[in-house]
């Protein structure tokens, strides 16, 4: 008797997981559109692996020409390689870009305007979340300098080509911008170990407060610029992140329930990348992002004042 109690219960779970879990995934949508994207050129940042590879896949199977970059030449050459293996051909360029370096930001920019000045879309996707206090080769916090203030600088560089072109920019942002604050004394600062402050890593939440910021101010000066968040998604994003057994155990719900693809997690991209519409009231600058393929409101307070000066200090870093 209790052998067939513990049996129903457990199949009981199970399936109440598993039908909890195909319901989420229909909230999460998915982007429908098969129509061609032959003739468009996109740039993706950070597509030799998660949701830029997925995105780039997407992109290429559709008749697009990706360019696809990176910071390492052979896992670059891998995704191309895996993508074509899908897609049966596709038109795809490695370039190189570390966005921890100014140096590195430059060339590239200079590669683009010289050989793909026409683009049609650029996806500031690269990121990273760093368990040790780390510094770019120019001296920036590490979450600051790579998610955000490199993507500034490529903007920057490219925004003759963006403006001429009309061409779509996406910044990929994350929920945590809600627990983040821009502050404006650790850009460069930062002696402590990220985790020790607190029980999350702030420079990461920060530095997508600031990718939030950065699109907004975009759309407010006219760019076609869309942000999102992809949700919580299996990638190697938290790869310093080393997880005991038991906190697979402990977090087995939330992975359950709300851990997406790589593939599921790219659909908010693609759709920014391709089909999203901001309107006067729905758009980054009033704190619309989107989220599972439809605009959702920040629960940020976002203050103009901020903007500005994120901005204005962002370009006089740059231009140090
Ligand atoms: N996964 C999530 O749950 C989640 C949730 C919300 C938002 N996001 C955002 O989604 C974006 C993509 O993350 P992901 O989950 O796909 O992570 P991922 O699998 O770790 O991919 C991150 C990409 O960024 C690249 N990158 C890191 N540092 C770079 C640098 N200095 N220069 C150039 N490229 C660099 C990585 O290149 P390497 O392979 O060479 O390191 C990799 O291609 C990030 O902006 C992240 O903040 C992710």
């Amino acid at each position: 008797m209790v052998l067939y109690f513990i049996m129903f219960g457990t199949l009981g779970t199970v399936s109440a997981i598993y039908i909890i879990r195909k319901i989420r995934e229909l909230q999460w949508g998915w982007v429908k559109s098969t129509s061609s994207l032959k003739d468009k050129l996109f740039i993706i940042t950070g597509a030799n692996t998660g949701l830029g590879y997925e995105t780039s896949k997407h992109l290429v199977k559709r008749g697009a020409k990706v360019i696809l970059a990176c910071r390492d030449s052979t896992n670059a050459e891998q995704a191309i390689s895996k993508i074509r293996q899908y897609t049966g051909n596709g038109e795809m360029s490695f370039i190189k870009l570390d966005l921890s370096s100014f140096e590195s930001i430059k060339t590239f920019a200079n590669t683009i305007k010289s050989d793909y000045p026409n683009f049609d879309c650029l996806i500031n996707n690269a990121g990273l979340a760093k368990k040790e206090h780390s510094l770019t080769a120019d001296g920036f916090e590490m979450h600051f300098g790579v998610n955000y203030l490199g993507h500034f600088l490529l903007y920057n560089l490219l925004e003759d080509n963006v403006r001429r072109n009309k061409s779509r920019v996406v910044v990929v942002t994350s929920s945590l911008h809600e627990r983040g604050k821009i502050d404006f004394n650790e850009f460069t600062n930062t002696n402590t170990n990220p985790e020790s402050n607190s029980r999350h890593n702030k420079y990461y939440a920060n530095s997508k407060l600031a990718n939030f910021y950065f699109a907004r101010e975009l759309y407010k000066r006219g760019v076609d610029c869309h942000t999102l968040c992809p949700g919580l998604c299996y990638t190697s994003l938290f790869r310093d992140y080393k997880p005991k057994w038991y906190h697979f155990v402990a977090f087995s719900p939330v992975i359950w329930l709300m851990l997406r693809t790589a593939e599921q997690g790219a659909q908010s991209i693609i759709h920014c990348a391709t089909d999203n519409i901001n309107t006067e009231e729905l758009n980054p600058y009033t704190g619309y992002y989107i989220k599972n393929l439809k605009q959702t409101k920040s629960k940020h307070v976002f203050e103009d004042v901020i903007s500005t000066r994120l901005y204005e200090e962002s370009l006089r870093l740059c231009s140090k």
